[in-house]
């Protein structure tokens, strides 16, 4: 398995990575921001972005996506084919994207927006911090991406305030600040579950009233 910055070589996989992503979000039933092959070719060209290859098979990816003027960057579209799952690629591709990201732009801060707890645990390990939505981009642009979700009315609803989603934010200042390194750290996933549960009830029962 290699685990390379993606370029234009990379083409021939924007087609599957779409669809990979879109069937993942049909099996999960959650919302997911939509991603076109063009959009994915766009990250391949300006070296945004991570792919795994087993030989010639695809088998993950992750790329940056830059907002207010290079202030903040996220890393989107997080997928792992179902072949790949559970042997620890996720985290690697991850790493890998969240390398990049700061070589590319070292002093943005970097983060996410997420309601799966694989996520979570690989974001709080990388030092992401869970954060309000209100510590995260104010880019409209950002935003327009959960247009395509299931539950953008949601965010609507709460004036961007919440969603689903949980934010977690990775802030180099924050990080630099620390002298020592600490010992990453692990995310509660019950306290997590919980918490998505509770957000589940409370927003998803009204949306049916
Ligand atoms: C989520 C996804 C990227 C995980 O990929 P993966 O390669 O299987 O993940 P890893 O093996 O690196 O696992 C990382 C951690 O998450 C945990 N994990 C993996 N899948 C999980 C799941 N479905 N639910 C809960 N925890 C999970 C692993 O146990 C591991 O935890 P640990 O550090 O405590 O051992 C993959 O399942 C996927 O592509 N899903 C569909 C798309 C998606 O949900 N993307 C995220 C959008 S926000």
């Amino acid at each position: 398995m290699k685990i390379v910055i993606a370029n234009t070589s990379h083409f021939k996989y924007a087609q599957l990575i779409c669809d990979t992503i879109g069937e993942s979000a049909k099996v999960r039933g959650t919302g997911i921001a939509k991603r076109t092959p063009e959009y994915i070719q766009k990250k391949l060209e300006n070296g945004n972005a991570v792919i795994a290859l087993d030989g010639d098979k695809f088998a993950g990816f992750c790329y940056i996506e830059v907002w207010g003027h290079e202030k903040f960057v996220a890393n989107s579209g997080l997928i792992v084919h179902p072949d790949y799952r559970n042997q620890g690629l996720a985290k690697k591709i991850k790493k890998a994207v969240f390398d990049l990201s700061k070589e590319k732009f070292p002093d943005a801060k970097i983060f996410g927006i997420t309601t799966g707890l694989a996520v979570m645990k690989i974001n709080y390990e990388l030092g992401y911090k869970p954060v309000t939505f209100s510590e995260l981009t104010d880019d409209p642009e950002f935003w327009k991406g959960c247009q395509t979700c299931k539950n953008f009315d949601i965010l609507t609803r709460t004036e961007r305030k919440m969603c689903l989603c949980t934010g977690m934010l990775h802030d180099p200042k924050a990080t630099s600040k620390k002298e020592k390194i600490q010992e990453p750290e692990k995310v509660n996933s019950k306290a997590f579950q919980r918490l998505k549960k509770i957000k589940e009830q409370l927003f998803l029962k009204k949306k049916q009233k």
